[in-house]
């Protein structure tokens, strides 16, 4: 029976490129939705840019762009990512899209207004206080607050959730926290936020059910358990049970209004996941297809693939809000673990890594090595895997080329040559059994596919690869073709090889799709259906090379760090200065220098006046625009560094008598903060920086 399958992908925030890391959640994705549709099955595989949230806010402001524009431009650039993968994708949307609106304004009403006769609504307003920055004026996003992790204790993490160990906290949880945006201590003020009451009885019975009911892998099951009976509060207290859940943020936010509260926006982790449905609703109005209804079949299964950083929302607010606002909730959720790329660093989602996609495309690397290659190291669990150079050389040019593609060229040309491409449908005793066992392959490996056990489908067949060679080993066509010119059993043997080879192309054709298309050209097959026909390949066209090895060279330069003049900007965007010789350099007097005193300027906010002591036997006037930064009394006392030769300068305020040395961006009112610098201890006033 066909089945029908609605199956995202995380949306990516639309705030950078592409990563690695989601290649290969697509490519994973990819591959499980292109063997149901082999298997018949009709299947929508959709995505979209996750747009909103204060982060993609700033960044556009930043970039001197509204929003939307800049949401626009991260959106023209996926599409060399998916043709270059090979992802196949039926729609591609965006959050910020019109259906998103109506979506998330409508599951909202329909929470908001459930009567009373079914326990009533499950949105609450509560009045909180939350983190503002004094310096930027404004709330701060999650993603603009960093601090110590309350759980793990991992410093440098995010006010929303820990990367280290995955915990979901809110900001104020956060030890030690900062404003990355001003780098000042950010204050605690108060506002009127909407929660959606995940609290609820309601919800708890109905998610304690859904999560536990063998829909999630054992491993994400045991780790949402943990949820419903450790909750870390606001105040660093643990209560037991799940939290109820703040989905609104204040103006300026880019996101959808809420209906009924001016200035109040749906926080981006609610109408994210409605990307998935408004991608969906996109794709069937193209297709003039009706949404209602689609969604009303009784046998859709929705399915979402995901990292295992964004479990809470998938597995609780996510099929919470669907349910009940009376929608169909997802079938599965399917997590898997990080990437890492040569032992190194967990894949961040902010800083990516090593291996750039479109560097890896534009030095001609096939992008079905990849996918090969990940296909072998994937399972069904949320482990994380790791790309290691060598590993990715041997498992392609020995397996993928070495044990199956070579299998063709080893048969292709003695066919060609000697019996006009045409096969024999006589494979002999011994081709006959290897060719069935080949055959009779299929539903093993249809049903480690389903499971998503990548790694052991590829592994299956490369043993079935194995057993093919060791064919070729026994039979030895080069022997044979040397007896005469119309051998019978060479063109047994080679009929055999081509037709297991074609066997294995299909079994591989989720995972290699336009290498399967290609030796479907060669052989004359319908490698797209498994099961529906059965491959006996009648005769093959010229054979031209399926697949060429991976290089060291190709290696090398992936991973070769940019040439430096392609570091044109450092982070701040100010380009290094031209190059100056030492003579240059000791022209510059720089010397440590004591703040012995410093007090606020009348009259002005930006500067701080310094009485410095350089080990001169006087003191020096300084001013210094350090004033947003530093507190007077917080200064005296410090060692910094000053310009001691810098032509003194007459300011409003008195002379300045050299120039305190302070770090900032080049573009100060974009990225405030300046930080004046404080040598190592042992240090001492009037010593010579050289
Ligand atoms: O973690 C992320 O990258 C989010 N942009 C994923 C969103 S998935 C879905 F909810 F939209
Ligand atoms: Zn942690």
């Amino acid at each position: 029976m066909p089945r029908h399958l609605f199956v995202t992908t995380a949306l990516p925030y639309a705030n950078g490129k592409f990563h690695i890391g989601h290649i290969m959640e697509y490519i994973q994705a990819d591959i499980w939705v292109r063997f149901q549709r082999m298997q018949g099955h009709a299947v929508d595989f959709v995505c979209a840019d996750d747009t909103h949230g204060a982060p993609i806010m700033i960044a556009a402001e930043k970039a001197g762009k509204t929003p939307q524009q800049f949401v626009a431009d991260i959106a023209a650039g996926r599409k060399p990512y998916l043709d270059g993968f090979h992802i196949s994708f039926d729609n591609w949307h965006s959050t910020d899209a019109p259906e998103n609106h109506a979506l998330a304004r409508q599951i909202y009403c329909d929470l908001r207004d459930i009567p009373a006769s079914e326990g009533g609504s499950l949105i609450a307003r509560k009045t909180i206080e939350q983190f503002f920055d004094p310096a930027k004026n404004m709330f701060l996003p999650d993603r603009f607050i960093k601090g110590e992790c309350p759980k793990c204790h991992a410093k440098d993490q995010y006010g929303d959730n820990c990367e280290v160990c995955g915990a979901v906290y809110a900001p104020t949880d956060l030890i030690d926290p900062v404003s990355v945006l001003s780098g000042v201590r950010p204050e605690l003020k108060s506002s009127e936020h909407y929660f959606f009451k995940l609290s609820d009885p309601r919800c708890v019975e109905f998610l304690q059910n859904w999560t536990q009911d063998g829909r999630l892998q054992p491993e994400v099951a045991n780790k949402v358990k943990e949820w419903f009976s450790v909750r870390t509060n606001p105040d660093g207290s643990t209560s037991e049970g799940l939290g109820d859940w703040d989905i609104s943020r204040d103006a300026p936010y880019f996101g959808i209004e809420i209906p009924d509260a001016p200035g109040k926006y749906f926080y981006v982790w609610l109408d994210a996941p409605i990307g998935y449905l408004a991608s969906l609703k996109n794709l069937l109005d193209k297709r003039s297809q009706d949404y209602a209804a689609y969604m009303a079949q009784p046998d859709l299964e929705q399915y979402h693939f995901i990292g295992k950083d964004i479990v809470t929302f998938h597995t609780l607010f996510w099929p919470a809000l669907l349910h009940f606002s009376g929608r169909k909730v997802p079938n599965k959720v399917f997590v898997h673990g990080f990437l890492t790329v040569n032992n190194g660093e967990k894949m961040s989602k902010s800083r990516g890594t090593g291996l750039d996609p479109l560097k890896y495309l534009s030095l001609g690397m096939n992008p079905e090595w990849l996918r090969y290659y990940l296909a072998a190291k994937l399972s069904a669990r949320n482990e994380d895997i790791d790309f290691n150079a060598d590993d990715f050389m041997a498992r392609v040019n020995s397996d993928l080329i070495g044990k199956f593609v070579n299998i063709a060229s080893r048969a292709a040309g003695f066919l060609t040559k000697r019996f006009e491409g045409k096969l024999t449908h006589n494979f002999g005793a011994s081709g006959a059994a290897l060719l069935r066992e080949v055959r009779e392959t299929e539903p093993q490996l249809r049903k480690l596919y389903e499971e998503r056990e990548f790694a052991k489908a590829m592994r299956e067949i490369m043993l079935l690869a194995d057993k093919v060679n060791a064919y070729v080993d026994q039979n030895k066509p080069w022997e044979l073709a040397k007896e005469d010119a119309n051998n019978e059993a060479l063109h047994q043997v080679c009929s055999t090889l081509i037709n297991c080879f074609t066997v294995l192309a299909r079994y591989l054709a989720p995972v290699l799709p336009q290498l399967a298309q290609a030796v479907g050209t060669l052989t004359g097959s319908n490698l797209q259906e498994w099961g529906q026909s059965h491959i006996d390949v009648a005769a093959i066209q010229a054979y031209t090379h399926l697949m060429q090895r991976v290089t060291p060279e190709q290696l090398d330069a992936l991973f070769e760090p940019p040439a430096p003049t392609e570091v044109k900007l450092i982070p701040g965007g100010e380009a290094i200065a031209p190059t100056i010789s030492i003579d240059d350099f000791v022209k510059i007097d720089l010397r440590i220098a004591k703040i012995v005193n410093c007090e606020a300027v009348e009259g002005s906010v930006k500067l701080l006046r310094l009485t410095l002591d350089v080990g001169e036997g006087r003191m020096r006037n300084v001013f210094s625009g350090i004033a947003s930064m530093y507190k007077p009394e917080d200064l005296v006392g410090q060692l910094t560094v000053l310009v001691a030769n810098l032509a003194p300068r007459k300011m409003k305020f008195g002379v300045s008598e050299g120039m305190v040395l302070a770090a900032s961006h080049a573009d100060e009112k974009a990225e405030p903060g300046i930080y004046i610098l404080n040598p190592w201890p042992g240090a001492q006033p009037g010593m010579r920086i050289h």
